[in-house]
C-alpha cells in the first residue's frame, strides 16, 4: 500500500480545497501559535505545508526532514524565507492571478471611501450626530479629473489603473522597469520616478510586494512630498509604509486622508490611527470575496498536490529549487 504524503494545513481552508487535499494527502490540522517553533514541531513527518500569509515559515520550519513544498494561500510570500527554502530544495508556491480584480476593487473602495469621507459619514449617522444637510458638511475630494499614482504596475496595479480610467482619472506610475509600451498605451499610463509621482498624484495607491527594498518605501520624507489634498491607499503590505510617520502626517493634516487594508504588525494598528477621522481602516480584506478566497484555496491545494506528486506546480516562486525526479 503506497502511503499518502502527510501535509500540515495551518488554518481552515475553503471548498473545494479540503476535498482536493483529502484525495491525495493525509491532512494534519494545526491548532497552535503563529510562530515558527510550534509550526515546525507540527510539521514533523510532513512532505508539504499549506500555509497562509500570517504563518512565519522560516529556516526552522524549512529544515523539517522530508519537506518538499510550502504552498502559500496568498499571492504575497514575504512570510516565507524563500532563500532558505531554495537552498534546502523546498518548493514554494503562491496564488497569483486569481485575486487581482478583487483586490483592485478593494483598493478602489478605499480610494472612494477616503476621498469622500464615507467612514466619517457612517459614524456620524450611527452616533446620532447628523442634524441634516449642510452646504459644508464632510466635504471630500473629487476622484474624476484627478491623477492616480500607482506604485507597482503589476497585475493588481494595472487592474486599479483600469478602474481609475473608468472614473476619468489620469494614470501615472512608478516602478523600477517600464511596464511596456502596450500596457502604457492601454492604460494611458506615464512612468515617473517615485519622488515625482508623489508630488504629482492626487491619489497614491501602493501595489508592490514586500521586499527589503520596499520596506518603509513611504516614510516621513515621501509623505512630505505629497500634496496636502492627496490620499494614500495601501492594500499591499503594511511595512511598505512607516505607520508612525503616516499617523503624524495625518494628525498634522499634511495629507488629506489615507485608506489602509494592511498594517505593519497585524493585527495591531498604530494606536494614533484608531482615533483619527481622516483614515479608513480595514482588516486585510483585499482578496476577501467568496469566489476569490475559494479560488485561492483551490489554487494553493492544486500547487501542493502537484508538487507532492512529482509534477512541476503551476505557480512556483523558486524555480531554482525545482528538479525533475
Ligand atoms: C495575498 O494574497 O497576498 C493577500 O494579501 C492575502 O494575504
Amino acid at each position: 500500500m503506497s502511503e499518502r504524503p502527510r501535509v500540515l494545513v495551518t488554518h481552515r481552508v475553503l471548498d473545494p480545497a479540503p476535498a482536493l487535499l483529502a484525495k491525495a494527502t493525509e491532512v494534519i490540522g494545526y491548532q497552535g501559535e503563529l510562530s515558527s517553533e510550534p509550526i515546525a514541531a507540527a510539521a514533523a513527518g510532513c512532505g508539504g505545508i499549506l500555509s497562509q500569509s500570517i504563518d512565519p515559515i522560516d529556516e526552522r520550519v524549512l529544515s523539517t526532514p522530508g519537506l518538499r513544498v510550502v504552498s502559500n494561500v496568498a499571492v504575497g510570500y514575504n512570510n516565507i524565507d524563500v532563500e532558505a527554502a531554495t537552498r534546502r530544495g523546498v518548493l514554494v508556491t503562491n496564488t497569483p492571478g486569481v485575486l487581482d480584480e478583487t483586490t483592485a476593487d478593494l483598493a478602489f473602495a478605499l480610494i472612494l471611501a477616503a476621498a469622500r469621507r464615507l467612514g466619517e459619514g457612517e459614524r456620524m449617522i450611527r452616533a446620532g450626530g447628523w442634524d441634516g444637510w449642510a452646504i459644508d458638511q464632510l466635504l471630500g475630494r473629487d476622484i474624476h479629473g484627478s491623477t492616480l499614482g500607482i506604485v507597482g504596475l503589476g497585475r493588481i496595479g494595472q487592474a486599479v489603473a483600469r478602474r481609475g480610467r473608468g472614473f476619468g482619472m489620469r494614470i501615472i506610475y512608478a516602478q523600477r522597469s517600464p511596464a511596456g509600451a502596450e500596457v502604457e498605451r492601454e492604460l494611458g499610463a506615464e512612468r515617473r520616478e517615485l519622488s515625482d509621482l508623489l508630488v504629482e498624484a492626487d491619489f497614491v495607491s501602493l501595489h508592490t510586494p514586500l521586499t527589503a527594498e520596499t520596506t518603509r518605501l513611504i516614510g516621513a520624507a515621501e509623505l512630505a512630498r505629497m500634496k496636502p489634498s492627496a490620499v494614500l491607499v495601501n492594500t499591499a503590505r503594511g511595512p511598505v509604509v512607516d505607520e508612525a510617520a503616516l499617523a503624524q502626517a495625518l494628525r498634522e493634516r499634511r495629507i488629506f486622508a489615507a485608506g489602509l487594508d494592511v498594517f505593519e504588525a497585524e493585527p495591531k494598528v498604530h494606536p494614533d490611527l484608531l482615533g483619527m477621522e481622516n483614515v479608513v481602516l480595514l482588516p486585510h480584506l483585499g482578496s476577501a470575496s467568496v469566489d476569490t478566497r475559494s479560488k485561492m484555496c483551490e489554487t494553493a491545494a492544486s500547487n501542493l498536490v502537484a508538487a507532492l506528486g512529482g509534477e512541476r506546480p503551476e505557480h512556483l516562486v523558486n524555480p531554482q529549487a525545482w528538479r525533475e525526479s
